[in-house]
């Protein structure tokens, strides 16, 4: 069954008790004011994962980490494995963020030893795609973000691929007060609905859920998630403020 996410993606925000202190801000709101057929998921800095486990009702509330390690174990100084991160207690990952393969030199290939990784230690990868402006202003978006795919989550197994959720994130619209209308949402998102319906069948496209990230507020959460296959959002800046944060749940 396709689910209702909203996810929020702290980046490199917030010290460790900064981190405990939204994290119970939100879960002491959502516990009260929150639509409860709403997944809910805090991706927070390695250093914040476990305590933000033990902050938050996991029942209600998932934890996320940002990234892993490409390998599973070893000599790799500063890296953090997907094992690492399931002991953690956090059972999701975002895998793919723009900010990672643009900064980081990220490349399908890197990502597709991270998703396997992620995978076999039980973690939920939150798969991100999406194209840079200059790919959106020749219109080329729907080629851009079919590549990805392929490149990536097209090489997993049904059975792993099941098991993902997947952000569509435009890079002209991340933290830039500039939102893609309802209409580019609602569009892009039933492409790669179909697209995934062309590689895996209907009954999978129509069960995974697609995440819209990029200046997603309160106040445009409503006619974006209003979208037939918008299935909630993956939210950077605002999911710094519990209030803004349970805004946009609440746009369900
Ligand atoms: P933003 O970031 O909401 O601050 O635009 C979204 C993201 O990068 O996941």
């Amino acid at each position: 069954m396709r689910k209702k996410i909203v996810a929020g993606n702290w980046k490199c925000n917030t010290n460790v008790s900064e981190g405990i202190e939204l994290a119970k801000a939100v879960d002491k709101l959502t516990a009260k004011e929150a639509a409860n057929d709403v997944v809910v998921i805090l991706g927070v800095p390695f250093t914040h994962l476990t305590k933000v486990v033990e902050s938050v009702d996991v029942n209600r509330i998932g934890v996320a980490a940002q990234n892993c390690a490409a390998e599973a174990k070893g000599a790799f100084t500063g890296e953090v494995s997907a094992e690492m991160v399931k002991s953690t207690g956090a059972d999701y990952v975002i895998l793919g963020h723009s900010e990672r393969r643009e900064y980081y030199g990220e490349t399908s290939e890197i990502l597709n030893k991270k998703l396997a990784l992620a995978l076999a230690n039980g973690l939920t990868p939150i798969y991100c795609c999406g194209e840079p402006l200059e790919v959106r202003e020749k219109e080329q978006q729907n080629v851009f973000v079919k590549n990805q795919l392929e490149e990536t989550i097209f090489k997993l197994s049904v059975e792993d691929f099941k098991k993902l959720i997947i952000a569509y994130e435009p890079i002209w619209a991340i933290g830039t007060g500039k939102t893609a209308t309802s209409d580019q949402a609602q569009e892009i998102h039933a492409f790669i609905r179909e697209t995934i319906a062309n590689k895996f069948g209907n009954e999978i496209a129509d069960d995974v859920s697609i995440l819209y990230g990029g200046s997603c507020k309160p106040g445009n959460a409503k006619e974006l998630f209003a979208n037939k296959d918008v299935d909630g959002g993956l939210i950077g800046g605002a999911s710094l403020k519990a209030d803004d944060f349970l805004g946009i749940i609440n746009g369900f």
